[in-house]
């Protein structure tokens, strides 16, 4: 089969370190292959596709060497507009890859990039948005979208354009049960039409069937097969011991809801939620899980209905008092770092230095506690972001989506953390599309919205 891409001693610096991030690799891609670049996080695999569609170093600075060829020429020189002519990728964070205000325009908007006659944008606009299942959603505002509809949006307007190269980046990251069968069927599909696709994702028995060859980043380098596959499963130590946590005798109840709703959700189901608890909000992408959480925790107040938090009304309070007691880790990571550097993150006010090394130590970071939280991995960051809640020690805390893009290791560790908190005394709330989340942490499960 014909080589589509050929990566040659490719190597990539990060502005400001002193070692490669990418270590001279090799790789080919041939036409309709689909290959899955696995590592844990902050080992390249982003890294990798900037240097592809251009991004590195052309946007974010650093040095590259060795080459990347496209149908054997050299595509070094071109810029980021002309790679996107012939690559399609789809970024790692869902929102900085959004560049309108409404559904349909930001479908319309790659479509006319590509000088397509309008009716022909017209038919595949609305091709895309019954593949993905966002034909409700088509005259929505983005910001009216879910984590998980947004990230649905994205893959319509980058398959939509039909470029012979896709580069995904945890493309199922914030789907749904339903929405990850439907894109694993796609992409099979798509390979077998002549696209050739480069996958990163960590979770390998979601997607080893779609794929023709795994490919691992080990220290820089990248490793083809076996023992990718062989990492699959998370360390469940600790898990039966817990048994009696999952239904632990609550005596009085930290958390009660009766009747809310909010917007144009129907009713939520009431929650009953005693201290130590270990509660899985489950539902389908843009059921309201995170509208939930927010309610929970103060920030948006219900339309109807009542929330009694450590037995007072959530209405009377002020977020901030409410914050004390309740710590959120939010969806997107970037929205909640804001220190200089990753230490300064945990070793906030109240916090002893012993403490903040500890949670940088548990959560694998002690290494970068120098780095700016910009420059972490996404991984890194979403783990960052749980140890600077946790640090301050709340009673309850609220998990959105945080354990997304965890390499089995680090989720195994994040895990621990979580467990740890729980046998302290503390309660937990999360979302997550990730099955073997409820079960390493024996999660009562709540169905949100309609469906089984
Ligand atoms: N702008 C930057 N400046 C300095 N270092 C950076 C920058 N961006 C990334 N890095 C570093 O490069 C390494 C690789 O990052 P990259 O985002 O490629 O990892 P990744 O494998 O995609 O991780 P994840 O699974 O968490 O997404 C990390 O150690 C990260 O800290
Ligand atoms: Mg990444």
């Amino acid at each position: 089969m014909p080589s589509l891409l050929t990566i040659t001693d490719l190597s990539f610096t990060h502005i400001g370190r002193s070692q490669p991030t990418i270590n001279p690799i090799h790789l080919t891609l041939q036409v309709g292959e689909i290959v899955l670049i696995a590592g844990a996080t902050g080992s390249g695999k982003s890294t990798l596709l900037n240097c592809i569609a251009g991004i590195s170093p052309i946007h974010t600075g650093g040095t590259l060497t060795g080459n990347i060829q496209y149908n054997h020429e050299s595509i070094l020189e071109w810029s980021v507009q002309q790679r996107s002519r012939i690559l399609g990728i789809v970024l790692q964070n869902v929102e900085t890859q959004l560049f309108t205000d409404q559904v349909t325009e930001e479908l319309a908007f790659g479509l006319e990039n590509l000088n397509l006659p309008p009716a022909q944008i017209g038919l595949l606009t609305n091709a895309a948005l019954q593949e993905f299942g966002l034909e409700s959603q088509r005259n929505w505002a983005i910001t009216q979208l879910s984590a998980g509809q947004k990230q649905r949006l994205i893959l319509a307007c980058v398959l939509a354009m039909n470029q012979p190269l896709l580069l995904l980046d945890e493309p199922f990251a914030y789907l749904d049960r339903a929405g990850a069968e439907l894109l694993l069927r796609l992409l099979k599909h798509r390979a077998t039409q002549g696209q050739s696709i480069l996958l990163v994702e960590h979770r390998l028995d979601l997607v080893k069937d779609v794929c023709d060859r795994v490919f691992q980043f080990e220290a820089g380098h990248l490793v083809e097969g076996g023992r990718a596959l062989a990492s699959v499963s998370v360390n469940r130590t600790g898990v039966e011991s817990e048994e009696a946590i999952k239904h632990a005798p609550s005596g009085s109840h930290i958390l009660q809801t009766q009747n809310v709703s909010w917007g144009g959700y129907p009713a939520f189901p009431d929650l009953e939620i005693g201290q130590g608890e270990t509660v899985l909000l489950k539902g389908d992408n843009g059921c309201g899980k995170t509208t939930l959480l927010k309610l929970l925790c103060g920030l948006l107040k219900p339309s109807t209905g009542k929330i009694k938090l450590f037995g007072r009304n959530t209405r009377k309070q002020r977020v901030v008092h409410i914050a004390k007691t309740a710590g959120f880790v939010l969806q997107n990571p970037n929205h909640q770092l804001f220190g200089d550097s990753v230490r300064q993150e945990v070793l906030q006010p109240g916090v002893t230095t012993l403490a903040a090394e500890q949670m940088l130590e548990q959560l694998r970071l002690s290494d970068r506690a120098e780095q700016h939280p910009q420059s972490l991995s996404q991984g890194q960051k979403r783990r960052l972001a749980l140890g600077a809640v946790l640090v301050r020690q709340p009673q309850l805390c609220l998990l959105d989506e945080i354990t997304v893009g965890q390499d089995p290791q680090s989720l195994s560790l994040m895990l621990e953390v979580l467990r740890n908190f729980t046998q302290q005394g503390g309660t937990l709330i999360l979302t997550s599309h990730d099955p073997q989340v409820a079960d390493c942490l024996n999660a009562r499960v709540i169905q949100i919205g309609s469906r089984g």
